[in-house]
């Protein structure tokens, strides 16, 4: 019998309709577009502007697009990971009530939150179990509304997040294609610079630390950048060396759209020309956990079957790593 991979099969997108370009963050604290677009490549991101929806309904979309496009039908689909650092509530997985709302009803759902790196883990679980043979159809979505935690007064902050969902399915393969070797790390020396500070069970929710603006996102950029340009870079050299992997050889590089200084810079490190590198930073920013299945989604009439692919992630905790795939189907 030949060896099971895990493939991905399928992808789908969401995000909102509201746009907020840089021109809006203009009047909303003391920035502008050329400060942004130089030191993060953003020019707009999407915000989901409705009371009463979050997380899940972001979730909900992206899989519903998939599994439209890809005529699933999601009875079939056994496991929903939902990959979040922005959950619907405490106490309640996001990712039971998505599996809910898109019809999943044979499946079982849990959430899977490592900040940035969320979607990236995902794909680490995912993978183990379709490997295993115990499951032929796992969902991973990752899904954030950052607007639901971000300070429209904190211009650290509020320039770079934005909210979205792309959804993959993983389903075995027998031809060799699919998920590869991943190398993944964290350092929890690193939460410190980047975190929500209260919400949480050290510092629950009071008065007092709303009144501190400690249910906001409070993030050291600086440190997270140079965190994060040599941690993922690192990570793309060592798997590339690990697969005796070239810059030739690969063909797509997509790594989490924090700041288009990281990815170029990581590019580089590898080697790669920029027509190798997917970015999509300019029109939704930072959505955490949705930015590389948003890259795969927007890229999908581009890839190759057989296309080798590195994805790579750097994110809050800190969390970060990288995994190599070769693509399965040509759309
Ligand atoms: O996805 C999870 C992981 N997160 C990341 O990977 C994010 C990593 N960090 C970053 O992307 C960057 O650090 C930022 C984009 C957040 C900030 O860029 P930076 O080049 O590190 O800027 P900085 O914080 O060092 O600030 C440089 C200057 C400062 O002014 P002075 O002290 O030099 O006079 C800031 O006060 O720019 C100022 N500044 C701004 N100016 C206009 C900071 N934010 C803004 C702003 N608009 N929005």
């Amino acid at each position: 019998m030949s060896k099971i991979s895990a493939a991905i099969t399928a992808v789908g997108k969401y995000v909102p309709e509201y746009v907020l370009t840089n021109q809006i963050l203009e009047t909303l604290v003391d920035t502008n577009d050329e400060w942004i677009t130089s030191r993060t490549g953003i020019k707009e991101r999407r915000i989901l502007k409705e009371k009463g929806k979050g997380t899940s309904f972001l979730a909900a979309e992206a899989a519903k697009d998939l599994i439209k496009k890809s005529n699933l039908d999601p009875k079939e689909i056994e496991l929903v990971i939902v990959a979040t650092a922005t959950r619907d509530m405490q106490a309640s997985a996001t990712a039971v009530f998505v599996a809910s709302q898109i019809g999943a009803t044979n499946a079982f759902a849990y959430d899977l939150d490592a900040a940035c790196s969320s979607f990236l883990y995902g794909v680490s679980t995912a993978s183990s179990f379709i490997e295993s043979g115990r499951y032929k159809k796992v969902l991973v979505i990752g899904a954030d509304m950052n607007s639901s935690m971000i300070n429209y007064k904190d211009r650290a902050t509020c320039i770079i997040f934005g909210d979205g969902a792309g959804a993959v399915l993983f389903e075995p393969n027998t031809e060799g294609l699919g998920v590869h070797d991943e190398y993944l790390r964290s350092d929890g020396t690193g939460r410190e610079f980047l975190q929500v500070p209260a919400g949480g069970s050290i510092e629950p929710a009071t008065i007092e630390t709303v009144k501190e603006n400690k249910h906001y996102v409070y993030q050291d950029g600086k440190t997270v950048f140079k965190w994060a340009v040599s941690n993922m870079a690192d990570a793309c050299v060592k798997i590339l060396e690990r697969n005796n992997l070239t810059n030739d050889d690969v063909n797509w590089l997509a790594a989490h759209q924090a700041n288009k200084r990281i990815i170029d810079a990581t590019a580089n490190r590898m080697n790669l020309n920029a027509e190798k590198v997917m970015m999509n930073i300019e029109k939704y920013g930072n959505t955490t956990s949705a930015t590389i299945p948003l890259l795969l989604n927007d890229y999908e009439s581009k890839l190759k079957k057989g296309d080798k692919v590195i994805l790579a992630a750097f994110g809050g905790g800190f969390t970060w790593g990288s995994i190599y795939l070769t693509w399965a189907y040509n759309s």
